[in-house]
């Protein structure tokens, strides 16, 4: 029952007051002893926990009717068991939507709960987002790891001229299209290029030059992506696809680093670059290892 309070606290601290998408607990950051399996999200009508280990059903039926009654605009609690097989979703009150949305700014994204570990939207790089906004305005845009193309969806809702988003998984930029059409974005400004990054280096030349690239890949991900051996190929090659006084916005995440990893390779591989702002995801995600907060590198290179 202590557990269930601890969350609980929490979540009130993180309740979004708007309705939109919010983390209300995090626990994978070590913050909170006995709870580093539980992660909370809250979007409009639906709460998902995320479960890192087992789990008596007991105790989670009872964070979910808590969770529940703090918040009667919820209509599902759901938990994904993240440790096993598939990461299958599961309701513990009411059913899964059929159309589930994350709103964040006013923006609205596709949810899919039904199919693999990410559900569609990673609220921590909630700043992230926000700071394409600030200076998307006019811009040719290069989204790598796009993902469901949040990113896109910000940049071309502040204006951005163009944005091309890259990503090996065909899958996810179909629900990034998908997620442009929700928010009414011009299709028009929008691309959606499904390759493997690491073999597409010409491509990316040719697609160029970009005035801003957002670079936020996985902390780590089989062979596609392991942070020490792909961020120095990828440092060096950015600055061959940006036009002059273009800016990158590097996303870094994970515990795979060690200390100063990103500092040294931004001096090594982008030694002309000014570092604009080094920005870290806000106090819904707390980490007990600052190695492991998400950060966000903003670059800007001379004119
Ligand atoms: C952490 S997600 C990116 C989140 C995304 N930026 C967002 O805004 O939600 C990582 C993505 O990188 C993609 N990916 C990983 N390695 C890749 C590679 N070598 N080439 C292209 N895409 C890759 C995965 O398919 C996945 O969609």
């Amino acid at each position: 029952m202590e557990q269930i309070q601890t969350i609980l606290a929490q979540a009130r601290l993180h309740r979004s007051v708007e309705g939109e998408s919010r983390r209300l607990f995090y626990g994978r950051g070590h913050c909170f002893a006995g709870l580093e399996d539980v992660v909370i999200d809250h979007h409009p009508g639906l709460i998902v926990i995320f479960l890192y280990r087992e789990r008596q059903h007991d105790w989670l039926e009872a964070l979910a009717r808590q969770l529940s009654i703090e918040d009667p605009a919820v209509h599902c609690v759901a938990v994904q068991h993240r440790y096993d097989n598939g990461c299958p979703m599961e309701a513990l009150i009411g059913e899964l939507p059929s159309t589930p949305l994350a709103v964040e700014a006013g923006l609205r994204y596709q949810l899919n709960l039904q199919r693999g570990q990410n559900i569609g939207f990673f609220p921590d790089m909630a700043f992230g987002r926000a700071l394409v906004r600030e200076h998307a305005a006019g811009k040719k845009i290069l989204n790598l790891f796009a993902y469901t193309c949040s990113f896109s969806v910000a940049a071309l809702a502040a204006d951005a001229r163009q944005v091309v988003n890259v990503d090996m998984s065909r899958s996810a930029l179909d629900q990034g299209r998908l997620n442009h059409t929700l928010n009414n974005s011009d299709l028009r400004a929008a691309s959606f290029v499904a390759v493997e990054l690491f073999r597409s280096f010409g491509r990316m030349a040719k697609l160029g030059p970009f005035d801003l690239i957002v670079c936020d890949p996985p902390a780590q991900q089989g062979k596609s992506f392991t942070a020490k051996t792909h961020w120095p190929k990828l440092l060096r090659r950015l600055p061959h696809w940006l036009s002059p006084g273009g800016e990158l916005m590097l996303c870094v995440n994970g515990p795979h680093l060690p200390e100063q990893f990103m500092e040294e390779q931004i001096a090594l591989h982008l030694p002309e670059a000014q570092q604009l702002q080094c920005h870290v995801a806000g106090s819904s995600f707390p980490e007990k290892d600052p190695r492991c907060v998400t950060r966000l590198y903003h670059l800007k290179f001379p004119s």
